[in-house]
């Protein structure tokens, strides 16, 4: 079987990827606060339906919609012109609409089915916390859950990004989770301090079974989204090493 790849939609990253992601892969993408997680989000998701011809669901446990779309049109997505062409859905708290757990999943399978659909982003990962409120800190069972959810993605043929939290994301200094393990690949964004200012930086971790750089790229966010500058090297890092020399 040849190995098929989707274009991320995300300006830089399928260089980086060396082609794009593995079709029907899971992804995490992980990070401290404001680092760009839910922007990384939102353009697999959006561009890929606009121009990879992928349908996508987002599924956000924090935010209002309105307030996405508003937050997503200020980085050159029209989220509700592909919305309006059954291209594009978003589901907001699904603690409420996706209440009484795997039944409710089968729900979304159904969705997913019946439009179309090959990507799903789901922001964040926290959602299987609001979903299985009992599992109160068992990591087995949280990981079990995660790993199901997972499996149901891949069966129903769709790609699967998570965004999820992590306080310390120094990349010398980072610390994996157990639920870091059961996604094939794993996308971190941080911030590096160069005097009085921080870098935003980014480098793939994993993708098992697949050929990536393992650089850190610096990135930027303007009004045209999140951009992987994947012919550069961080200026905080070039000082750094150059320091080290002294
Ligand atoms: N229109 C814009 N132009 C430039 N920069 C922007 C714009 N919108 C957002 N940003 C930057 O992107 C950052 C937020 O990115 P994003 O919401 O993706 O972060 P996040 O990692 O999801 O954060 P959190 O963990 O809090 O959800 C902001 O801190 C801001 O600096
Ligand atoms: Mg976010």
């Amino acid at each position: 079987m040849t190995l098929e790849f989707i274009k991320t939609g995300v300006p830089g990253l399928d260089q980086v990827l060396k082609g794009g992601l593995r079709k029907n892969s899971s992804i995490l993408v992980t990070g401290a606060p404001g680092t760009g997680k839910t922007i990384l989000a939102l353009q697999f998701i959006y561009y890929g339906a606009r121009d990879y011809n992928e349908n996508g669901i987002y599924i956000t446990t924090e935010e209002n919609l309105d307030d996405i779309r508003e937050f997503a049109k200020n980085l050159g997505m029209d989220i509700t012109s592909l919305e309006k062409k059954n291209k594009i859905f978003f589901v907001q708290k699904p603690i409420a609409t996706l209440k009484g757990g795997l039944s409710s999943i089968k729900g979304l399978v159904n969705a997913i089915k019946k439009n179309n659909v090959k990507r799903v982003a789901l922001d964040s990962l926290i959602f299987f916390e609001y979903l299985y409120p009992k599992l109160d800190g068992d990591k087995m069972e949280f990981r079990r859950q995660v790993l199901m959810f997972m499996q149901k993605m891949k069966k129903a043929g769709v790609t699967f990004l998570t965004v999820s939290e992590r306080s310390v994301t120094d990349f010398d200094k980072l610390v994996y989770d157990m639920i870091d393990f059961v996604f094939e690949g794993i996308i971190v964004l941080s911030r590096i301090r160069k005097g009085s200012y921080f870098e935003r930086v980014f480098t793939v971790a994993k993708i098992r079974g697949q050929d990536h750089s393992l650089d850190v790229y610096p990135i930027t966010i303007g009004k045209d989204g999140l951009r992987i500058l994947f012919d550069q090297t961080p200026f905080s890092l070039v000082e750094k090493e150059e320091s080290d020399f002294k």
